[in-house]
């Protein structure tokens, strides 16, 4: 046979020279025997290599395989509708198309009428060619549109012109300039794709999505949805998108340089574009003839071709179709074929040499198909591991003549691609209607998106503060805080600024060891403190409160503090000895002294009863008695901000400000005696107690809230009341997000509209689900998972539209927070009629800390709000107990004799 012939141009053609492990499967080695594994999976190394290059910002510039972003991030899901126009620009001709898309969900969209475009060519200048496609269109639609409707438009660029997606804009425009020119001022261009993109769609169409396609005709091209945060040049984090590989031009730097044969060296020296779409040149059918025919015109010279008969006809270019190579390699008619082929050129071909030249067509389609299969096994492993995957399931469109003219190329394909991709199960899907009617789902996916984004924007614009309304707010809180001191005002002011008798912050002389209680935030804690020279030694024990309790009665609340007071005793071996005790009680109080303070009311879902209006140290002694727990002497109550400005005061002492955003949210600084209208005495300073979780009570922060926030607040149990609260803290983010989401979801722009009765329930979505849906990069699966985790079924576009939601609601909230503190702080370098203000804040709170963006934006809008003062924030570590027992040590101190 020839393939033993020792010409050496054939030889490397079919790659003899490349050793190595041969196909496993009989019927590749059939094919493709000449190619090794090794040496394909060599290609589609590479082949990856130069796909990560594409993918990346810094090496993007110089990639060949350019990975151009699409900004196309969802598959159909069947709700897509209306009339769409499709324009395809093909190499040698343009067509129109009209589909309607039902939007019944079934998918399947009619086509209207086609139109093959004009056997004119398209003229190469770009500006003729729109007006020459905005021709096309007019011709077309003059049949066939009543300009009442807007048409939307998809234009899918099918030739290598360079109208790539990232230019994208300019195309849009310059077409939609050129459809205008023509009148057709009812036609909108939406959507601008690569023909791959649009056989992708329309594979997806028929039920399972499609997630990659292949295009293997005149030149070949791929597609595929790759994770978002990949595409570097599209800076996009989340979710997918897909990418359009212009894999034709791999190789254009030299990469396949040592496969290409003689014969391809030929055909590339001899095209229109020299040293370019070196890949494409071994694949598409454009060129698939004219390697054949250099092979012939070698074996001539070789004289194993063709003896006696006059072969100049083939140093013809073209004279070979890949038309007839496609019908010389079919099994049954190929012999015939083959002979009527090389006699139409003159040739007097021998039974052998018909023999011959079919294996060689054959050596030529299969090593196109072999390649092609080596660059689908590149994107498949791409997906498989970028997605973490073990093992990828995805289904595949493949369109062009290559594949459809020829079924052996398509076995190939999926055979080679199964060998060099065993990780992943590709189904290849023949796109049978060609690109239109995908590309007319892309265009209406693009609308209905574009429709959708408007409809979220609207309902989420209430929740997005300008500079101006934080302004607002920042001088209203200022108001507030001045009402509040002032003795007259006091009364009727939202921010009650509550004296704490705590005049100062640690100046490191305190001594001593102490229990400290802290009670209000997610935890309840018992804590003993050792403050002694060398710094402070803290144990500590969380004990649970049932709910039942904190909404029970006050005796069974303050029996259970003390019962856990007794084992926590206990267990730290402290029951004999009497320690002056530091109680953090972490709910606006009415201090009458340091250790007398009557609770004004609860919030955070504490309701527990007999309790508001007591002083709440005496009610711990009660219970202290009830339970015959004799040894213990309360020297101090203060707020968890004041214990966790105390707390960080010791290491600060620049630490004036205490702030918690938690559970709820709340600060507190040292104000001027002098400004302390309900304080008697001028001297020096007193730390406030804002309480500023009720900023808003008197209405007015009205304007601000939303429609979503009067549902929170409706449905807690202190309705009305400490509304900033409820727009800030962790309490009840979540629920603010839970009713936005069921907003959406009545407005049918998530879960597709499907009534979700687990959205129904109460604070099923807490904040801590908050906090990890922003996480910086967090892949949309995982997104996906915590929704799943809440019975949520979401698709990535779900996934995408909830995290959009938190950011928005966790934004307001942190630039809430800032508005606030700016009135603080600016309040502050006003007292001390300073130009600059250095101050530090202490934060505690969950939500604080465990939020990912919260206090990044909390301190930037801080900055832009009270641009004279700079703040430090220094995060509690050891909670606001250690703080109590600060102030402990002080009252300890100021009582000894
Ligand atoms: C710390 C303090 O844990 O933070 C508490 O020690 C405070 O006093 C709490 O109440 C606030 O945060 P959260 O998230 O627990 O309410
Ligand atoms: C609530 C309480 C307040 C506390 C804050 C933070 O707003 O009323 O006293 O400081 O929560 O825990």
């Amino acid at each position: 046979s020839i393939a033993g012939h020792s010409c050496p141009l054939y030889a490397r053609l079919l790659g003899r020279d490349c050793s190595g492990r041969t196909l496993q499967s009989a019927d590749v080695v059939d094919t493709v025997a000449p190619w090794s594994t090794d040496t394909l999976q060599e290609v589609k190394g590479r082949m990856l290599q130069a796909m990560r290059k594409g993918l990346s910002r810094q090496t993007h510039a110089q990639a060949n395989v350019r990975m151009l972003p699409t900004y196309i991030c969802s598959t159909p899901d069947g709700t897509e509708k209306g009339d769409i126009l499709v324009v395809e620009l093909c190499q040698s001709h343009v067509r129109t198309l009209r589909v309607t898309l039902l939007g019944d969900g079934n998918q399947s969209p009619q086509p209207g009428c086609w139109v093959m475009g004009s056997s004119w060519s398209p003229p190469t200048m770009p500006l003729q060619l729109f007006d020459f496609i905005a021709q096309c269109v007019r011709q077309f639609l003059a049949g066939i549109s009543s300009p009442q409707h807007r048409l939307p438009l998809g234009f899918v660029n099918g030739t290598g012109f360079s109208c790539s997606d990232v230019e994208g804009k300019d195309v849009v425009q310059l077409l939609q300039l050129a459809i205008n020119k023509q009148e057709l001022h009812h036609v909108d261009v939406v959507a601008l794709m690569n023909d791959t993109v649009g056989t992708m769609m329309t594979c997806s169409m028929r039920g399972e999505p499609c997630e990659v396609a292949l295009i293997v005709g005149t030149g070949t091209n791929s597609c595929f949805m790759a994770e978002a945060q990949q595409v570097e040049m599209a800076e996009e984090i989340s979710g997918k998108m897909c990418v359009n590989t212009e894999w034709g031009c791999f190789g254009d730097d030299g990469t396949l340089s040592d496969i290409l044969t003689p014969y391809d060296q030929h055909v590339d020296q001899e095209s229109s574009n020299p040293g370019e779409k070196r890949f494409e040149k071994l694949v598409g059918s454009l060129y698939l003839g004219e390697i054949v025919r250099h092979v012939l015109t070698a074996l001539v010279a070789e004289k194993v071709l063709f003896t006696g008969s006059s072969v100049a006809i083939l140093r013809t270019k073209d004279v070979l179709k890949t038309q007839q190579v496609l019908e010389i390699i079919d099994k049954e008619e190929g012999m015939a074929k083959a002979r009527r082929a090389l006699e139409a050129l003159g040739l007097q071909p021998s039974e052998q040499d018909c023999c011959r030249v079919q294996q060689i067509c054959r050596a030529v389609v299969s090593r196109a198909a072999a390649l092609c299969a080596a660059g689908l096994a590149a994107i498949l492993s791409h997906m498989c591991q970028s997605r973490e995957l073990e093992r990828l399931v995805v289904n595949v469109g493949v369109d062009g003549e290559l594949y459809r003219g020829y079924t052996r190329f398509g076995e190939i394909l999926q055979s080679v691609t199964g060998l060099l991709a065993p990780e992943c199960t590709a189904t290849l899907l023949p796109s049978v209607d060609g690109t239109g009617q995908g590309a007319a789902v892309v265009t209406a996916v693009a609308l209905r998106l574009a429709a959708q984004r408007r409809e979220v924007d609207q309902l989420l614009a209430p929740l997005r503060l300008s500079r101006a309304d934080l302004e607002r707010v920042q001088a209203l809180m200022r108001r507030e805080m001045e009402l509040g001191l002032g003795l007259e005002s006091h009364a009727s002011a939202s921010v009650r600024m509550l004296p704490t008798y705590v005049r100062g912050t640690p100046d490191g002389t305190e001594r001593g060891e102490f229990l400290a209680l802290d009670l209000g935030g997610t935890n309840f804690r018992v804590l003993v403190v050792r403050v002694a020279q060398d710094g402070i030694r803290m144990a500590s024990e969380i004990y649970v409160i049932p709910t039942a309790v904190t909404q029970g009665t006050g005796e069974e609340l303050f029996n259970h503090i003390i019962e856990c007071i007794m084992d926590f005793q206990l267990k730290q071996n402290l029951m004999e000895q009497v320690l002056p005790l530091g109680f953090t009680f972490s709910f606006p109080c009415q201090q009458l002294g340091l250790d007398k303070a009557v609770l004004l009311s609860w919030t955070k879902g504490f309701s527990a009863s007999g309790c508001v209006g007591q002083d709440v140290v005496q009610l711990l002694r009660e219970a202290a008695q009830r339970k015959q727990h004799l040894g213990l002497k309360v020297v101090a109550v203060v707020n968890d901000t004041v214990g966790t400005m105390m707390s960080c005061g010791y290491d600060d002492p620049k630490c004036e400000i205490g702030l918690i955003v938690g559970t709820g949210t709340n600060a507190c600084y040292m104000e001027e005696m002098r400004n302390v209208g309900t304080v008697e005495g001028e001297q020096g300073r007193m730390c406030i107690n804002m309480e500023w979780g009720a900023f808003g009570d008197n209405g007015c922060l009205d304007d601000i809230f939303t429609d979503f926030d009067r549902l929170v607040d409706e449905k807690t149990i202190n309705a009305g009341k400490q509304r900033f609260e409820k727009l800030i803290s962790g309490m009840y983010l979540g629920e603010i997000v839970r009713h936005i989401l069921l907003a959406l979801v009545e407005k049918q722009l998530l879960f597709r509209g499907k009534p979700c009765p687990k959205l129904q329930t109460r604070d099923i979505f807490q904040t801590k689900f908050l906090s990890t849906i922003e996480i910086d990069g967090l892949a949309l699966r995982q997104v996906r998972a915590i929704l799943q985790d809440l019975e949520l079924q979401a698709s990535f576009e779900d996934s995408l539209l909830v995290q959009k939601v938190c950011q928005t609601v966790s934004l307001r909230a942190a630039q809430l927070c800032a508005a606030g503190l700016a009135a603080v702080v600016e309040k502050m370098r006003e007292n001390r009629g300073s130009a600059q203000l250095a101050v530090t804040v202490g934060v505690d709170g969950t939500l604080y800390k465990m939020h990912p963006r919260f206090s990044q934006h909390l301190q930037q809008m801080l900055r832009d709000l009270a641009p004279n003062c700079t703040v430090t924030f220094l995060q509690s570590e050891d909670g606001s107990g250690k703080g109590a027992a600060l102030v402990a040590a002080v009252a300890c101190r100021r009582a000894e004799p």
